[in-house]
């Protein structure tokens, strides 16, 4: 992946976008072929956009890969989703970790098979020290779940005399999100052209703009994503206050 010297990334691009990826059955659907398949070509626009991502100098890319709703889907299509998180650190684990980038899921472990959870621990230990783009797998996650998770272990910090109630600031409970350590993102693209945020990053998406596109995501490509970016700059962000500055 040939990523950009800092110097000559511009200015204004966003230093983390978040995307959920949205359209694989719809893709499949037009081509009469199975769900699945569409996941499966979902993972190639995956592929692109990391490494487009990388070209752009967008040094922050959070992907949403399986949502905490997503189990109320048939098993079958579960099972590909996770064989397919499977396929892509089998496949792809040793470029990243020679191209720079460090691998980070946030989401519960809880429930996951132990080969699920065994190869998580493994891409984000073996690329640790990465630190030329960071790509945020959102896997088994839920906005509302990551929220009440920090809010149990904030109240066990509590019971247990480590924090006092009125430590409890903004800046204290994003130290507890899956997310702790990692800056917000700037840009959040839904493609599909579905309106909505389904629970993705709910906290950290404050102040984030959105921009939602009709491409079904296994056509997503680097000029889909230049497109979002284009976008991005066209809107002024104000973050509260009355001018762009930064908060
Ligand atoms: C939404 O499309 C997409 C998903 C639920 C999964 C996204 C997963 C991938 C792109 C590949 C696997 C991920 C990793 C991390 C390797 P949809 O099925 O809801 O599409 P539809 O709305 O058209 O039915």
């Amino acid at each position: 992946m040939a990523q950009p010297s800092p110097t000559a990334v511009p200015a204004d691009t966003p230093r983390h976008i978040a995307i959920i990826m949205d359209g694989n059955g719809r893709w499949a659907k037009q081509r009469h072929r199975p769900r699945t398949f569409g996941h499966s070509e979902g993972v190639e626009a995956l592929r692109r956009t990391v490494e487009a991502a990388g070209e752009l100098g967008v040094r922050y890319l959070t992907v949403f890969g399986f949502s905490t709703e997503n189990w109320r889907r048939p098993m079958e299509e579960i099972n590909a989703l996770f064989d397919l998180l499977r396929l892509y650190v089998a496949r792809d684990l040793d470029r990243l970790v020679k191209e720079g980038v460090r691998v980070h899921v946030i989401g519960s472990r809880e429930g996951l098979q132990a080969d699920i959870a065994r190869i998580i621990e493994e891409a984000e230990a073996k690329t640790r020290h990465n630190d030329a783009q960071h790509l945020i797998i959102a896997f088994n996650y839920g906005g509302q779940d990551e929220i009440a998770r920090a809010a149990r272990r904030i109240a066990e910090d509590v019971s247990a005399g480590k924090l006092a109630p009125q430590d409890v600031s903004v800046d204290r409970f994003e130290s507890y999100l899956d997310t702790a350590g990692l800056p917000a993102p700037d840009l959040l693209i839904r493609t599909s052209g579905e309106l909505r945020l389904s629970n993705f990053m709910l906290w950290q998406a404050a102040y984030a703009e959105l921009v939602f596109v009709d491409v079904l995501w296994p056509d997503f490509d680097k000029a889909a994503l230049q497109a979002a970016i284009g976008a991005y700059h066209r809107r002024e962000r104000r973050f509260g206050g009355s001018d762009a500055e930064q908060p």
